[in-house]
């Protein structure tokens, strides 16, 4: 029986990947800040819910311990806990960089070096790490978030040479719009008293950010799960995997402009 280890697993894609997983009869190292808003997790067989903040190395240590200790083995680490932070960069507080950076890009990393010594000894072990389209171009005011994006498809890139000798895979996931808590109580935002420099900007960004027609393609966290579903049990050396049919149009879009014409769509679709 296989094992998956998810960070982030108390809502939308990684609550929704337990699930999957554990409905293909895989055990699942369920991890979550705060264990009691495990909800349907809670209770059900070949399902540990454990506390993990991916910004406490010491909490990473335990929850990998705990899982090897529950089910004798890690197959897969999914490592999905991530959040947004938008607004124009010069408002960013330390706090704020620090949390986002610890997060998204710190907090993967040390979940993947908690995880690679167990790997090594069985000479198998995948990593998959939720990326985004947002790690693949880049939008205005969200400077930061697309800076741990583009950081963790750059170091799964590189890390998968490094892992391929040792029989362990790396691979990335890039959701487009998912209707989960992304945009609602998980995100954050960069906001400087006095700072009124970039109000017309921002609010024009955000009027196409807004506009109902954006949403109509995005995918239920359910459609993202199955897509990691698919990039767990392949069998294939694939390195990422777009997911959502936004994400599709987007990437094909950006691939067929160059740099220079891709800003300059930017800059007229978001009125800048
Ligand atoms: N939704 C989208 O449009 C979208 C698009 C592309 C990529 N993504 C990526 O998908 C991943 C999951 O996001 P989602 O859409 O499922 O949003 P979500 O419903 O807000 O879920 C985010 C999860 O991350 C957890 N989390 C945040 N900080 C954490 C920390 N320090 N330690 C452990 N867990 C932490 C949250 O836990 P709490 O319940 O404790 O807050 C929650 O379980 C993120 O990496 C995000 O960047 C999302």
């Amino acid at each position: 029986m296989k094992t998956i280890l998810i960070t982030g697993a108390s809502t939308g894609i990684g609550h929704a990947a337990a699930l999957r997983f554990h409905a293909e009869g895989w055990n699942v190292a369920a991890t979550m800040r705060k264990p009691e808003s495990a909800g349907d997790l809670a209770g059900l067989e070949r399902v540990v819910v454990l506390p993990l903040d991916v910004t406490d190395r010491a909490n990473i240590a335990q929850a990998v311990q705990s899982t090897l200790t529950a089910f004798g083995g890690i197959d897969v680490l999914l490592n999905n806990a991530g959040y947004g932070l938008v607004g124009p960069l010069e408002a960013v507080q330390a706090a704020q960089l620090e949390r986002q950076y610890a997060t998204n890009v710190f907090g993967p990393i040390y979940t993947t070096q908690a995880c690679l010594p167990h790997f090594r000894a069985r000479k198998a072990g995948l990593v998959i790490n939720v990326s985004s389209i947002g790690g693949r171009l880049a939008l205005p005011f969200n400077s930061i978030y697309h800076g741990t994006k583009f950081a963790i498809e750059g170091l799964s890139e590189s890390l998968a040479l490094e892992l391929a000798p040792h029989g362990i895979q790396v691979k990335l996931i890039e959701p487009g719009g998912v209707r989960t808590d992304f945009g609602g109580r998980s995100l954050d935002f960069m906001q400087q008293a006095g700072l009124s420099a970039y109000d017309a900007s921002l609010k024009a960004a955000m009027s196409t950010f807004m506009e109902p027609d954006r949403a109509k393609d995005y995918s239920d966290a359910s459609q993202i799960a199955e897509v990691i579903y698919q990039a767990a049990t392949d069998g294939s050396a694939q390195l990422r995997y777009l997911a959502g049919k936004d994400a599709q149009a987007m990437l094909a879009h950006r691939a067929s402009l160059t740099d220079e014409e891709y800003r300059d769509w930017v800059v007229a679709k978001f009125h800048l």
